[in-house]
């Protein structure tokens, strides 16, 4: 007898971190087949991680182009995907988040009247332009999804208000903390990353603060991109600091960034960095400022002060930790926010506790045992089951 087949679409860098330990955690059950399917909405990055945590795609579409737009990139995503489906015949696509791929694979799996799971469903901002085009990606998925794996109680509250049903919801903790220590635990049993990163960056030898930054939302292209950076030379006059900024490869940032910051001693515009590089970029960091949604998850485990770059998040739980602050794109506002992290220690310590409001890195186990229940549940047993997320 055929086995159910699970298809996994991931396209982009976060969606590839988040995706990796439950590929990985699917691919060891015996009575399910799982296919994974690359839209390579990202091409570079995608490989990146994959490479990292030693995936490989059983389907690769090939999709990015340079400088894609919205538009062709999600009609390529829906044929593509679309015919994807009809050959693989799976019993539920999982896709993931809020990316055009997430969004296009969805709406191609609805209209192949195929399952959908949503892994990070739930997400909310309320303000369908921030971030653009993410909060109607999410909002999207979750209008055609069958399954909802919430990361969080907040994110199931989110759902719930929406008029989802219950049962079709669990919450499981956030993956991206399960991706997130297996990294740490990889990086502790082998060793070398800080070694490989001393020699290709001798700035980060010694103990001069980093203040770490990423900055690539569609959002803030025109503006938010520069008024960052401006604030970014302002932070960099106090020598002492080395700002470190790895460029996201969107032409629209690079040209910004190196526009603005090219020729700045202590700012170091570098290529984008190996996931387990950057976690110990991370750990390494004194600050880190931001408008990645992943990195406002990852940062209240490290317990390392974030300034994220945009007016609302769709994770209150990272305010919540108090690691976590909101300073939008003004440029003031990020050089005070940043110069106060760094001269008042009292304030520094206040917002540098370690908390982890994301999940206990058993999110993967969760979304596993829920499908074998689902799909193969002549080979499921409640003894299989995990203690829910508190
Ligand atoms: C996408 C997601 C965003 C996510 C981000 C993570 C959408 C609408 N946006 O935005 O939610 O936060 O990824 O990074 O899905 N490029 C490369 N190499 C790569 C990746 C990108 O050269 O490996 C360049 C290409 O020129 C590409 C451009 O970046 O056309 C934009 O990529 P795209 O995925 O469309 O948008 P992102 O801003 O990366
Ligand atoms: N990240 C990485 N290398 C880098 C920068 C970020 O591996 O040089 C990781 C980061 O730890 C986080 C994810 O990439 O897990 C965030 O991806 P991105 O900012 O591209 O997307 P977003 O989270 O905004 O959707």
């Amino acid at each position: 007898m055929t086995q159910p087949t699970i298809l996994i679409v991931v396209g982009t860098r976060p969606e590839a971190i988040k995706m990796a330990p439950v590929i990985h955690r699917l691919r060891r059950e015996a009575h399910l087949r799982t296919v994974v399917c690359a839209t390579a909405q990202h091409r570079q990055m995608l490989d990146q991680v994959f490479a990292n945590f030693e995936i490989k795609a059983d389907i690769d579409l090939d999709l990015m182009r340079a400088d894609q737009n919205l538009t062709s990139l999600t009609a390529n995503v829906l044929t593509h995907v679309g015919r994807v489906l009809a050959e693989v015949k799976p019993a539920c696509v999982l896709v993931h988040g809020d990316t055009t791929t997430a969004m296009a694979s969805s709406l191609a799996a609805f209209y192949a009247n195929v399952d959908i799971g949503h892994v990070e469903a739930g997400l909310r901002t309320g303000d369908l332009l921030q971030p653009w085009p993410e909060e109607f990606n999410r909002r999207a998925v979750d209008l055609v999804s069958t399954h909802y794996f919430a990361p969080t109680r907040q994110a199931q509250h989110n759902l719930l208000a929406e008029g989802i049903s219950g049962e079709s919801i669990l919450v499981t903790g956030n993956t991206v903390i399960d991706a997130l220590l297996m990294t740490l635990d990889h990086t502790r049993r082998h060793g070398g990353v800080a070694a490989a990163l001393h020699a290709r960056y001798p700035f980060l030898q010694g103990d001069s603060r980093v203040v770490l930054v990423t900055g690539h939302r569609r959002e803030n292209h025109e503006y938010g991109l520069a008024s960052l950076c401006r604030a970014l030379k302002r932070i960099a006059a106090d020598t002492s600091v080395q700002v470190v900024y790895p460029v996201h490869p969107n032409p629209n940032v690079q040209r910004i960034a190196a526009s603005v910051l090219s020729g700045v001693d202590n700012v170091h515009l570098i290529a984008p960095l190996d996931y387990p590089e950057f976690v110990w970029l991370m750990r390494r960091s004194a600050i880190i400022l931001t408008d990645s949604g992943g990195i406002q998850e990852e940062a209240p485990s490290l317990g390392k002060p974030v300034l994220v770059l945009r007016d609302v998040t769709e994770r209150p739980e990272a305010l919540e930790a108090g690691t976590v602050t909101l300073v939008g794109t003004d440029e003031h506002r990020i050089y005070d926010e940043c110069t106060r992290l760094l001269k008042d220690e009292a304030y520094y310590r206040d917002c540098s506790t370690r908390r982890n409001p994301f999940g206990d890195g058993r999110a993967s186990e969760r979304i596993a045992s829920f499908l074998r229940a689902r799909y193969a549940p002549e080979h499921h047993s409640a003894s299989l089951g995990l203690p829910a997320l508190s």
